[in-house]
């Protein structure tokens, strides 16, 4: 039988660090241990699931059960001369199964080193780095259903996935849990490495390899990402926002310098972090909460902040971002 904790403080459950209590906490090891607590403890509602809390704010204490899935196990379930297919629990660090791949010869994953969290959280907002989206690489994803209790399966096509965005995020947001995922890995190494100075990194160390580039981006990241375990944070705040060209070009009119990258359809992606700098909050700090010094998309905790002080830190952004350029930033963390 599950234990299930009472009051429990989530401050080591979020990479913000921030000082929640939550009602009910729980880290089932496996499906029949979520079902056991589901058919057990209606009273515990609401329900919310957590990974590994690298990509939520917590404003306030949650007043019913917290779950952590802690189903472990990576396996590989089928493979052809092309692929290999691996089935990771959903409570496997997304880092160790990239670690995984890359050591065991695998390609398709090694772009996305270094992203925290776990490998059940990766397709709800389909990671992405360095020129890579997991969506790029999942079978199927498999998950409970809450309401039903039943195990269900949904193939990489149902997903919906987009930048930053599934089904899972928003469709079946609190209906389910993501139990494990099938990844579609590669036997033969196509490396991409045209994002930003990833080449250069990568010549940096040495032969072109799962290996080197793996590295690469480890030593990209460490450059510019605060360490969560030093200074709390959920990486990017925002999303980057995706505006028509015409708009674009209009605010170039006033901002020659504006950075832009063309997506299909006529549309462009602005780096938010940009947006945020020209609006002169780098570095900047309001209290507890502040804007990392080195990537402005990232909002931090530098000692004590609560969710709120995050959180309005974060609605003052959004506002002078959209008094300079009309532009409304969209929150890439799940605030609670
Ligand atoms: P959590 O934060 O615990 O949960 C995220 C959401 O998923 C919540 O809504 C939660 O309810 C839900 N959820 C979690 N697990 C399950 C489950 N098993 N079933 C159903 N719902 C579930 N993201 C990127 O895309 N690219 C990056 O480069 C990147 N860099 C980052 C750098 C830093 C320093 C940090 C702190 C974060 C970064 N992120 C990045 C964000 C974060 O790593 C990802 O969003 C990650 O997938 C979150 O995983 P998690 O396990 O921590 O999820
Ligand atoms: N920039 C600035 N000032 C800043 C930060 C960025 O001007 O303070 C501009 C620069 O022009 C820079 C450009 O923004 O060249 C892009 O910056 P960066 O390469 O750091 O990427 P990003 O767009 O800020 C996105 C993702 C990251 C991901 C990186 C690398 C989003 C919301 N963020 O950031 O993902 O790691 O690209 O691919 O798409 C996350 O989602 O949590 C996350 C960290």
């Amino acid at each position: 039988m599950t234990q299930i904790n009472e009051n429990y403080s989530l401050k080591k459950y979020n990479t913000f660090g921030v000082d929640v209590k939550a009602r009910y906490f729980a880290t089932p090891q496996s499906i029949q241990e979520i079902i056991d607590i589901l058919e057990n403890k209606r009273e515990c509602f609401p329900f919310m699931i957590i990974g590994e809390g690298s990509n939520i704010l917590f404003t306030r204490d949650f007043n019913g059960l917290v779950l952590k899935p802690a189903i472990r196990g990576i396996k590989i379930i089928s493979s052809d001369r092309e692929h290999c297919y691996a089935e990771v629990g959903a409570g496997e660090n997304w880092d160790e199964f990239v670690h995984w791949a890359v050591e065991s010869n695998l390609a398709g994953v090694e772009n996305l080193s270094l992203i925290p969290g776990s490998a059940g959280s990766s397709p709800i907002q389909n990671i992405g780095a360095y020129g890579a989206e997991v969506s790029d690489i999942i079978e199927k994803v498999n998950y409970l259903d809450l309401e039903t209790l039943e195990i269900k399966s949904l193939p990489a096509g149902e997903c919906h996935f987009g930048y930053r965005t599934s089904i899972f995020k928003y469709q079946l947001k609190n209906r389910i849990v993501i139990t494990s995922v099938i990844f579609r890995l590669n036997t033969a190494h196509i490396y991409n490495t045209t994002y930003g100075n990833l080449q250069e990194e990568v010549e940096k160390m040495g032969d072109l390899s799962l290996a080197t580039v793996r590295q690469a981006v480890i030593n990209i990241r460490n450059s510019k990402l605060p360490d969560p375990k030093i200074i709390g944070n959920a990486g990017s705040f925002f999303k980057n926002p995706v505006l028509g060209k015409e708009v674009a070009c209009k605010i170039r009119q006033n901002y020659s310098s504006m950075p832009f990258y063309n997506l299909p359809g006529d549309l462009v992606k602005i780096p938010a972090g940009w947006l945020i700098e020209q609006c002169g909050w780098k570095g900047k700090k309001t209290g507890n909460a502040g804007v990392h010094d080195k990537q402005a998309l990232v909002l931090v905790n530098h000692g004590n902040a609560t969710g709120m002080e995050i959180k309005e830190l974060a609605g003052k952004i959004m506002e002078s971002v959209y008094e300079k350029f009309s532009i409304r930033l969209e929150p890439e963390v799940n605030i609670i």
